[in-house]
């Protein structure tokens, strides 16, 4: 059985984690999965509740960024400059591991994947657990991040010890992955601290591109991700759609949508902000409406676009 949790009994959350448990939890991004970090029977429950690839790491959650040398080595000037700027926050550091960490969390890699989430019921757990909570999204593997603990009901009830029940996450997309185990700094995965702002503090941060995905060393880059049931097809505007529109066709982008013929669902979104918060749960919101096709219009790859342009194409990959 799985127990729902209000935010406020973040010990109650913190104590099932000590003992070995699993709980999904808010941050900032999107839901998580948490368990011990340093056990190995714990660890290997997320990955069962999740059915995830054993071959994909995990992103260990600290509460503060002086904890880092307890878990990491050859930690570079650059994490301490960019920890300053923007932890805590979705932003995560790709490391040399110690051997804190049990090896089934970071997939046998050597290094390890460490953040410092800012929302404040998962600053709470993880102050009250005093643990490495190793924490991947809270959703069936391949399926859309849990942007609400409805979402994570959906796919993980009876599956977690536990589930907090707290407000939808304010980002609504994973943290920028940025791996600075190697000697040039790399951001591995798109998020929310966008690559301009890195760059800033360090010019030399370059983006993973398809062109050198073979030599990167991310597992989770090559899995099936953020699917709906629905087909997803990418479009500049809502207009292309109506073309080989179906009956049950949905639309999610910038542009407003009074085309022939209508969509089955549809949400403009204000700006970029509100695409990311918003598109795992349109996403899952048409599954539940049956729709067979979920139009998503592009935007421009700067800033937060990236991101979402990211999410947008790995949706739309062979579905
Ligand atoms: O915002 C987030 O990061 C959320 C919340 C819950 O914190 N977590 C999350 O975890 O998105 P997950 O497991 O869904 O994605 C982790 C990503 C995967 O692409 C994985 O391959 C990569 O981080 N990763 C983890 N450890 C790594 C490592 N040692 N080297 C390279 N990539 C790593
Ligand atoms: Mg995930």
């Amino acid at each position: 059985m799985t127990l729902r949790l209000d935010p406020d009994q973040f010990f109650q959350a913190a104590d099932i984690l000590k003992r070995g448990g699993t709980v999904a939890f808010p941050t900032e991004t999107v839901y998580g999965l948490g368990a011990d970090a340093t056990n190995a029977s714990a660890i290997e429950a997320i990955f069962t509740a999740k059915g995830r690839p054993s071959d994909n790491p995990l992103i260990i959650h600290l509460q503060h960024p002086d904890q880092i040398l307890d878990y990491c080595h050859n930690v570079p000037r650059i994490a301490y400059q960019l920890m300053e700027v923007f932890c805590p926050g979705p932003l995560t550091f790709v490391l040399p591991k110690k051997a804190s960490i049990v090896d089934g969390a970071t997939a046998g890699m050597n290094t390890v994947a460490i953040r410092f989430p800012s929302h404040p019921t998962a600053q709470k757990i993880l102050e009250a657990a005093g643990l490495p909570i190793a924490a991947p999204s809270a959703n069936r593997s391949g399926r859309p991040s849990a942007t609400t603990w409805q979402a994570v009901v959906e796919d993980l009830d009876g599956r977690v010890d536990a589930i907090v029940c707290d407000l939808p996450t304010d980002i609504g997309l994973e943290s920028t992955v940025l791996d600075l185990s190697s000697t040039t700094p790399m951001v591995l995965r798109c998020g929310a601290i966008t690559l301009e702002q890195l760059q800033r503090v360090e010019p030399a941060i370059i983006l993973r591109s398809d062109a050198n995905l073979a030599s990167v060393n991310s597992p989770g880059l090559r899995h099936r991700h953020y699917q709906p049931r629905a087909k997803v097809v990418l479009c500049d505007s809502p207009n292309q759609l109506s073309l080989n529109s179906t009956n049950s066709i949905a639309y999610i982008g910038l542009d407003p949508t009074d085309l022939q013929p209508p969509f089955s669902m549809s949400k403009q979104c204000q700006d970029i902000d509100e695409y990311a918060r918003s598109l795992f749960d349109f996403f899952r919101q048409c599954d539940v409406a049956n729709i067979e096709t979920i139009g998503c219009q592009r935007v421009e790859e700067i800033g937060l676009g990236r991101a979402i342009m990211d999410r947008l194409r790995r949706a739309a990959e062979s579905s």
